[in-house]
């Protein structure tokens, strides 16, 4: 491993710290929005064309919070070749709690055991969608901080977003990512652009301990995401103008290459770019409108704050960015479609769908937003600048290539018709925090190197084990290195054994 440490104490300040690789883990089983319209009997389109969604992945009782995260935490370990002595900090951000004391990270703790590094600052955030974000700014600020020893930090993230039935229940899904963080980045989290709205809101929240669901305002939901959207982008805009020299130009979506949200639903997504294209025209100079919004000039006196729901605004802005949306953040959009609200991963997720969508060139130099929300309410956004090296072998190339099979990932899923996926639903819902407890969830369907829960004892304790990573598969392509390594199957007993 470079030592970073001798590095910093050259340079005196750790350079370019960011996302060095990122692995992503969704379910292997998904359900088919169209087919599940039919099913629910709403109208045809609803939840394809209205909420912009293609498929949902959803996980058994084999699959809990703690299993997804041990899953992308091994993939991306083994992918990266880091050895688990090299990380000084690992994050969690999560809102999938099984328990209210022990934390997710602990139950990693399991993996570094072999390496006997239990050297290992972080713990587990949770804010709704936002516990990944905020683990990431814990993990970079650590890294750029005194406090730093120079190794690794990781940040994971992962939840299973499941709804009651009825309207939200399309807008579920499941997922975990891992990244690795340290200097030298070829995604470099943009220092001095980072704004935040954090308010009180009962928009989406979980009171009811004992379900796995949230209670969810809808509608407010929506007004609350687009709220801190309009003020997170007006404060970072003011300062990223600050940072500009006065010849520059100043912020808008002009200047970004990519622009990536956090993603409930397909559908806000794009609402939320044409939302950022109306704060432009909203700042831009009188005599640019007629120019760069023709037939827009009757919005010219809107108060941001009337419109959440005007729907001559939306439709007028929407049509305005569509060709900024074609080229800027539908690309993102991959896993959002397929899997669903991953909940914290999602913006993560999005992140992934962009790289899959880039050959490493066309990704080079990239400057791209990201725009972090997590209901009751934190918002966060910030950027990320691409590094130019592209040689071969170097991080870039690296980062690129991990995530090209990703389409083919998701096409290797499993489809499962409406029904099953309400019986298991409904099987979660009448096991959730049973124990004892055997799960019944098929263990085969799921893709090499997964872990699962074999079993909850009297006493809550969880045990899982892996599946083995194939020599050969094309579950995970990109991982054949790995998977060719044959790496050892831990089993891991949970509980009374370990603890
Ligand atoms: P709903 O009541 O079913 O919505 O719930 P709707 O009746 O308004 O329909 C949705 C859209 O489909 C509408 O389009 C309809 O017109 C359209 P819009 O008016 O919005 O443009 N539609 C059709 N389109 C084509 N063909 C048809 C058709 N029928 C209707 N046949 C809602 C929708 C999103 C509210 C619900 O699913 C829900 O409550 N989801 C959960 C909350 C949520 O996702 N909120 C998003 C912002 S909050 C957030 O992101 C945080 C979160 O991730 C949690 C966290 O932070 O942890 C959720």
């Amino acid at each position: 491993m470079p030592s970073f440490k001798s590095g910093m104490q050259a340079q005196g300040w750790p350079q370019d710290v960011g996302i060095i690789a990122l692995e992503i883990y969704f379910p292997s089983q998904y359900v088919e929005q169209h087919e599940l319209e039919e099913f629910d009997a709403v109208s045809q389109g609803k939840y394809t064309i209205g909420l912009g969604q293609t498929r949902m992945g959803f996980c058994s009782d084999r699959e809990d919070i703690n299993s997804l995260c041990l899953t992308v935490l091994s993939r991306l370990m083994e992918r990266t070749g880091i050895g688990y002595e090299n990380i000084g900090r690992l994050e969690v951000g999560t809102e999938t709690i099984i328990d209210k004391s022990k934390s997710v990270k602990t139950v990693l703790m399991q993996l570094f055991e072999d390496s006997g590094n239990t050297d290992v600052e972080g713990i587990d955030t949770t804010n709704a969608c936002y516990g990944g974000t905020a683990a990431l700014i814990n993990a970079v600020n650590w890294v750029e901080s005194s406090s730093w020893d120079g190794r690794y930090a990781v940040v994971v993230a992962g939840d299973i977003a499941v709804y009651a039935k009825g309207a939200a229940r399309p807008t579920g899904g499941a997922g975990a990512v891992a990244l690795l963080i340290g200097p030298h980045a070829p995604l470099v989290l943009e220092r001095g652009l980072r704004s935040s709205h954090m308010c009180h809101a009962y928009d989406f929240y979980k009171p009811d301990l004992s379900s796995e669901y949230p209670t969810v305002d809808g509608k407010l939901s929506i007004q609350c995401y687009l709220s801190a959207l309009d003020s997170c982008y007006a404060t970072y805009c003011r300062k990223s103008d600050v940072t500009k020299s006065a010849s520059a130009s100043s912020m808008s979506l002009e200047v970004l290459d990519a622009m990536l949200f956090h993603s409930p639903y397909c559908k806000l997504v794009q609402k939320s770019l044409a939302r950022l294209a109306l704060n432009d025209f909203l700042r831009a100079s009188p005599d640019s409108v007629s120019t760069k919004y023709p037939g827009l000039e009757a919005f010219r006196e809107k108060r941001l704050e009337d419109t959440y729901f005007d729907r001559d605004v939306e439709k007028a802005f929407m049509a305005n960015s569509m060709p900024t949306f074609e080229a800027k953040t539908k690309p993102s959009l991959l896993v959002a479609t397929q899997v669903g609200n991953m909940y914290t991963p999602s913006l993560y997720g999005s992140l992934a769908g962009l790289i899959s969508s880039h050959t490493v060139s066309s990704l080079a130099g990239k400057k791209i937003g990201l725009f972090s929300y997590g209901s009751g309410l934190a918002a966060t956004m910030f950027s990320i600048k691409v590094s130019t090296d592209t040689s071969p072998g170097m991080p870039l190339a690296k980062l690129v290539t991990s995530m090209a099979n990703l389409r083919d990932r998701l096409e290797s899923r499993v489809k499962v018709n409406p029904q099953a996926f309400a019986q298991i639903m409904q099987l979660r819902e009448d096991t959730h925090h049973k124990a004892p407890y055997v799960p019944v969830g098929d263990v085969s369907i799921l893709f090499p190197g997964t872990w699962y829960l074999t079993g909850v004892d009297d006493k809550h304790r969880r045990q899982y084990e892996r599946l083995p990573l194939l020599p050969s598969s094309n579950a995970h392509p990109g991982t054949s290195q790995i998977l060719n390594k044959e790496a050892p199957v831990p089993s891991l007993a949970i509980g009374a054994a370990t603890i």
